[in-house]
């Protein structure tokens, strides 16, 4: 047996993870399962990413400190983990003093050691992404990874002797090709950042403060990538040679998004190089689970909140969803359609049916007890064959971190014991006078392989595997038993009482389904010049947070012209928090295009895009009508810029 070291990314303090976040966790947390049960010794770490310009300046706008603004928010994201039974071994939050005086150890070293010199920075800085760019990096004047604006920076800095290690790494990266999964990251690495040569990095900042200060030269704060890479080395508790540190670096496994490949195969090789340490065995980045209109994230206004959708479905459904659904390594795309899908079929359908019905028939023709089984017949032979194959997909699944591929394996089972049912039809056998020996048979081979596709659904599943066991009469707790023997064909005990419960997945009704949309409100026409209802006594009153999920912004309108065959549809291009957008209204009998070019308009920004006359509309503008049937745009009454906020 061996040890498995797996990391998941520290996560940047949002006061709303959405289902994506979850994401990376859930299957960092089936991994860290998988390797407990066949009896590694795993060390899973997550935890919290907290300095940075960013949250400095989210703290300010909140009107706090940024200490207060991360605790708050920190204490959500481990709620949220524990709502999930993430079941990470340490979570590390970079304002510990435990992280903090480490880093400013690492720095002082790279720095006596000349790998960090003193110079200026001249560049441009993505916020967000807290990344440096060159000029000839950005696209369209824009950060490379999210399309938005950056910022010129110009300031004393510390800087990382990067080139010095580049070819020792490129040299690491062709001959590890496990190194960066998959290996289509690895040549993106390869080809677009190392060979065109890696410029020294800049790794201090000296305009805001929220950050660990160099112990020599405090007015500079350590750059945030630096002080959040090193978590994955001062959680073990380096540079302290600690037992944990000795028995668990290298780490097995770094799982990341993919949007942060870059920072974990170039930069953080390269500070380990310089700090002699060896590099992990593989980073692998994971795809994005996306939304219509693109990845979710909070600005776009599509976000899935995870509590919410745990509080409705349950966690077992949404576990299953993330892992089964998303082809790992590839992008997926959530709907909740998806989601109700896959419960219905896979759990309820095939799974909970399965052990239902089993235990009905068991109930009904051996007392609910579990027979003895007789000789096995071809029939039952090909199911305990589908068993051991299964056994076998799912662990070559899951050495290549292919979950989904190791959940499709277990439910071969599932399905092939539901058609094993209906071919031995116990019912039939019940009848026959002759026919009880082979009814044991059959009903000993529908528990048993409940009995073990709830042994291999441990990883992946955290409650159901558990139930299966207790319907079924077992003792004990299946992630505590020995892989090896509780994954062998026959160890169910004949005489075993068992306990038919309720079905362990209901059905998915349909109108379960609207409460956990995205946040953002349900109509998804643009304007038109629809009359507005006349004001009613009694109108539906709304609070000052339903009015907070409409994000309102001012927006700059690039272009404009008529969409084809519509007398009434514009078709606009704006400019609104930083990207441009296209959006779709009816206002063409009252606007001439060119009318409206350069100026400044309100948009709905967290709308839900939608297509119109087969155009996608990102947003819908403001606009008054009245009774006879007059609109007029609003605008700001001075120019305040495109992505200012109307509240
Ligand atoms: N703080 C950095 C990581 C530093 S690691 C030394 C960071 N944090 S994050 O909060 O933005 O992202 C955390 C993880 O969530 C990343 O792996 C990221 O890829 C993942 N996801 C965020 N949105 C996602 C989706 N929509 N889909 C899948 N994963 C996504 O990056």
């Amino acid at each position: 047996m061996g040890k498995f070291y797996l990391t998941t990314p520290i996560y940047y303090p949002s006061d709303n993870l959405h289902i994506g976040h979850a994401y990376t966790t859930v299957v960092a947390d089936a991994l860290a399962r998988y390797h407990r049960q066949i009896g590694d010794e795993v060390w899973f770490l997550t935890g919290t990413d907290e300095h940075g310009q960013k949250i400095q300046r989210r703290a300010e706008a909140a009107g706090v400190t940024p200490q207060a603004y991360v605790d708050g928010i920190v204490a959500n994201i481990k709620q949220l983990w524990q709502l999930f039974q993430i079941s990470n071994d340490d979570f590390i939050r970079t304002t510990e003093e435990r992280h903090e005086r480490a880093v400013q150890q690492i720095f002082d070293r790279l720095y006596q050691q000349g790998d960090i010199y003193k110079s200026e920075y001249q560049g441009w800085y993505c916020t967000p992404c807290e990344a440096f760019w060159l000029e000839r990096q950005l696209q369209d004047g824009k950060c490379p990874d999210c399309g938005r604006e950056v910022e010129l920076v110009k300031e004393e800095s510390y800087f990382f002797r990067m080139s010095k290690y580049a070819d020792r790494l490129i040299r690491h990266i062709e001959e590890h090709p496990e190194f960066i999964q998959p290996v289509s990251r690895k040549n993106e690495m390869v080809n677009n950042f190392l060979k065109p040569g890696l410029e020294d990095l800049c790794v201090s900042r000296t305009t805001f403060s929220w950050g660990i200060p160099i112990t020599f030269d405090p007015k500079h704060v350590i750059y945030v990538w630096l002080d959040a890479l090193s978590n994955y080395i001062t959680a073990l508790g380096y540079p302290e040679e600690t037992e944990l540190f000795r028995k668990f670096w290298p780490a097995e496994l770094h799982l990341v998004g993919k949007e942060i490949v870059r920072f974990h195969t170039i930069y953080w090789p390269i500070i380990l190089m310089a700090l002699g340490l060896p590099l992990p065995k593989q980073v692998f980045g994971h795809g994005w689970l996306v939304l219509e209109g693109g990845k979710m994230s909070k600005s776009k206004g599509n976000v899935i909140d995870p509590a919410v959708l745990i509080a409705k479905y349950g966690l077992d459904p949404i576990r299953y969803y993330l892992l089964r659904e998303i082809p790992f390594g590839s992008d997926g795309s959530y709907t909740e359609e998806a989601l109700i899908l896959r419960t219905n079929q896979d759990l309820a359908n095939d799974l909970g049916n399965l052990l239902h019905r089993s235990l009905s028939m068991i109930e009904k023709f051996n007392g609910g007890v579990i027979p003895t089984p007789g000789a096995y017949q071809e029939l039952d032979q090909q199911v305990i064959d589908q068993a051991r194959q299964s056994i076998r997909e799912m662990s070559e699944a899951m050495a290549k971190l292919e979950v989904n591929n190791a959940l499709i394996a277990i439910f071969k089972l599932v399905s092939r014991a539901n058609k094993y049912i209906d071919e031995a039809a116990p019912w039939a056998l019940a009848k026959q006078p002759d026919g009880r020996e082979r009814l044991h048979t059959v009903l000993y081979t529908m528990a048993e392989t409940l009995r073990l596709s709830a042994v291999l659904l441990v990883p992946f599943l955290v409650e159901t595997p558990g139930k299966i066991w207790n319907q079924l009469g077992v003792d004990g707790i299946p992630a505590e038993q020995d892989y090896q023997s509780a994954s062998q064909w026959g160890g169910l005990q004949p005489g075993t009482v068992t306990r038919k419960g309720n079905p362990i997945f209901p059905r998915i009704e349909d109108e379960k389904k609207e409460a956990s949309k995205p946040e953002t409100p349900k109509e998804e026409k643009t304007v038109t010049a629809t009359p507005p209802q006349p004001e009613q006594p009694g109108i539906e009153q709304i609070t000052i947070e339903d009015f907070a999920r409409i994000d309102l912004r001012v927006a700059k309108v690039l272009e404009a012209e008529r969409v084809e065959k519509s007398d009434k549809l514009l078709r606009l291009k704006v400019k609104v928090l930083g990207a441009e957008r296209q959006i779709v209204a009816g206002i063409a009998q009252h606007y001439q295009p060119e009318q409206l070019v350069g100026k400044e308009i309100v948009v709905v920004a967290n709308l839900k895009p939608a297509k119109l006359r087969g155009l996608l509309s990102e947003g819908m503008l403001l606009a008054a009508s009245n009774e006879d049937g007059k609109l007029a745009l609003v605008r700001p009454e001075a120019e305040i810029g495109a992505g200012a906020k109307v509240r």
